[in-house]
């Protein structure tokens, strides 16, 4: 096949390794060509180090840097049977894009985009043929990350989506589709892991080393939440957050907090600028968690249970399978277990009865239980 990716930064790089190593044709097309260069130079040294692990032949990696041309040539995507963008995540500068695309690329050319946030019925409306529009959610670094959520628009043909699936699933990667909502799966479902851990420590329940241990001693995630938001950056988990938020028309269960928002703005963003909500300076020491296994429990079964809550919404208001949710969560953000394979295994009658104790404790929305588990516990 012929791929073609627009936008030559962090993803469309990544996205273009990851259907080259999978023999495919790429084209990968960028307006700056400084950042075709370094795009370039980044493929050829990733390949490199696979031929240093033994992971592939140094013949292999020649092959598969070959099936990249590198261009800021539009014209180049005439052939294309797939175009995917990974452009900035601006609307107006996407309808642009894709007006434009689609007066090159032939009738039959599928095109998706990678965008986190932007709807895609929206990216889609400019087409004069939006059937063949649909959302390609790769997660970062796309060559290493499992999986793909596939999303189609109201407009998208059925046929386009079934041939997408393929496509992804033939690239060794988990094809999830979900419905064109907020957050796709992954960054709809996971936000309480960040906002109840915040909300704990705004509380003064625990400090942030305590939430962290809580979560990966009580729950066996690889990182607490602080020490992921510091991974991730807070700047783009909180812009997720905060576009979350906006998109669901302002549920409070989605609310941001400010202590993440002062994090942001005082230019803590994480690991990346030296500090977050740990301070990463050189022979700086990082602060221990209290062990305490009672607080530790309650700040685990806090957390779980809203996490499991958002997975039943997502399930209720069906934006995607039971199995689709929780491989998502797993492939996605490398969640120890499905949330709600571990909802079967916690005791819906037990998490429904701790999402009532806090929302009534709080009267607040944010902790209201799912109508999905309400019913599922009353009709076990
Ligand atoms: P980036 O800023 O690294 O790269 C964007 C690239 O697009 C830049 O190289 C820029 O020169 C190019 N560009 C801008 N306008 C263009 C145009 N009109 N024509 C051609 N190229 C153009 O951005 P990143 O992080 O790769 O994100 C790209 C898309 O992927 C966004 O929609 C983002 O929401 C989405 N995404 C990002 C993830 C991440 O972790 N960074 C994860 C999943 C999706």
């Amino acid at each position: 096949m012929q791929i073609g990716i627009i936008g030559a930064g962090t993803m469309g790089a990544g996205i273009a390794q990851v259907a080259a190593q999978n023999n495919e044709k790429v084209f990968l097309i960028d307006v700056n060509e400084e950042v075709l260069n370094k795009a370039s130079l980044n493929v050829k040294s990733t390949l490199q180090k696979l031929v240093e692990k033994e992971k592939i032949t140094s013949e292999k990696a020649t092959e598969i840097f070959s099936n990249i041309t590198f261009s800021s040539d539009f014209n180049l995507l005439k052939p294309a049977d797939l175009v995917i963008e990974a452009i900035v995540e601006k609307i107006e500068i996407k309808h642009k894009v894709f007006a434009q695309l689609e007066n090159i690329v032939s009738e039959s050319c599928i095109l998706a985009s990678n965008t986190s946030s932007l709807p895609i019925a929206s990216i889609g409306s400019v087409l004069k043929n939006p059937s063949r529009i649909i959302g390609i959610h790769f997660f970062n670094p796309a060559p290493l990350m499992p999986l793909v959520e596939i999303i189609p628009a109201v407009q998208t043909e059925e046929e386009i989506t079934k041939k997408v699936e393929q496509i992804i699933s033939s690239w060794g990667k988990f094809a999830c589709i979900c419905k064109d909502t907020p957050g796709f799966i992954v960054n709809r479902v996971a936000r309480p892991f960040y906002g109840e851990a915040l909300r704990i420590y705004e509380e003064g329940i625990a400090d942030f080393a305590t939430i962290d241990w809580a979560m990966t001693h009580f729950g066996g995630f690889k990182m607490g939440p602080f020490t992921l938001m510091d991974y991730i950056g807070n700047d783009v988990n909180y812009a997720v957050t905060e576009s979350v938020f906006a998109a669901f028309y302002y549920d409070p269960r989605f609310k941001p907090s400010f202590t993440q928002r002062r994090h942001m703005e005082a230019g803590f963003y994480g690991r990346k600028s030296g500090r977050g909500y740990y301070n990463y300076a050189e022979g700086t020491v990082l602060p221990e968690p209290n062990k305490d296994e009672v607080i530790g429990q309650k700040i685990f079964n806090r957390i779980i249970v809203m996490l499991i809550n958002e997975a039943f919404d997502a399930l209720f208001m069906q934006v995607a399978s039971k199995e689709a949710i929780d491989i998502a969560m797993m492939k996605g953000v490398n969640y120890p277990k499905g949330l709600l394979a571990w909802a079967d295994e916690l005791g819906l009658p037990w998490i429904l009865n701790e999402l009532e104790n806090l929302f009534q404790e709080y009267g607040e929305d944010r902790y209201r239980p799912n109508p999905l588990l309400k019913r599922m516990v009353k009709d076990f």
